[in-house]
C-alpha cells in the first residue's frame, strides 16, 4: 500500500513538470502546421503543394510590396473566410473554424513579422 501511494506522488510530480496538455500552439506552429505546404515554411508561396499546374500562386508572405496591400483586417478575413471573403482565389482555404480568433490575430501579426511591413 505504501508503494502503491509512492507511486502516485511520483506520478503527480512528473504531470506536473510536464508542459499542460492544452497548451496553445504558437503563431510560428501554427504557420507550419496550416499554411506552410503551400506558403512555405519560410513563407515565400514556395511550399510543397504549390504548383505551377495551379492558377494562382499563395501569396509571398515575405514581400513588403504585396503584403503592403493589405490592411490587417483584409489579412484576418483571408485567413478566416479564405480567398472567397476577399474575392481572392478560393485555393486559400477559410481556417476561421479551425482556428480561433486569438490564433488568427497572432498569425496576422506573424505574417507582419515575415513581411517586415505594417499594411495600408
Ligand atoms: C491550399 C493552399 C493554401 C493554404 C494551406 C494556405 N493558403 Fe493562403 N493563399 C493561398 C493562395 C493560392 C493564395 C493567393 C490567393 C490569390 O492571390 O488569389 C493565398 C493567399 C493568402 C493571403 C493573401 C490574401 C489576399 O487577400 O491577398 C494571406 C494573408 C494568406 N494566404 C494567409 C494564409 C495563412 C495564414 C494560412 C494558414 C493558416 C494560409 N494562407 C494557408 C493558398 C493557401
Amino acid at each position: 500500500m505504501k508503494r502503491y501511494v509512492m507511486y502516485i506522488a511520483v506520478l503527480a510530480a512528473v504531470l506536473a513538470a510536464l508542459p499542460a496538455e492544452g497548451r496553445a500552439a504558437t503563431a510560428e506552429e501554427n504557420y507550419q502546421f496550416y499554411c506552410a505546404q503551400c506558403h512555405g515554411t519560410g513563407g515565400r508561396g514556395d511550399g510543397p503543394n504549390a504548383v505551377e499546374s495551379q492558377p494562382v500562386s499563395p501569396r509571398d508572405h515575405t514581400s513588403a510590396v504585396a503584403m503592403n496591400k493589405l490592411t490587417d483586417e483584409d489579412i484576418i478575413n483571408a485567413i478566416e473566410g479564405g480567398g472567397a471573403a476577399t474575392s481572392k482565389s478560393v485555393l486559400m482555404p477559410p481556417f476561421g473554424k479551425t482556428l480561433t480568433k486569438a490564433e488568427v490575430v497572432e498569425l496576422k501579426d506573424y505574417l507582419r513579422k515575415l513581411c517586415k511591413c505594417k499594411g495600408k
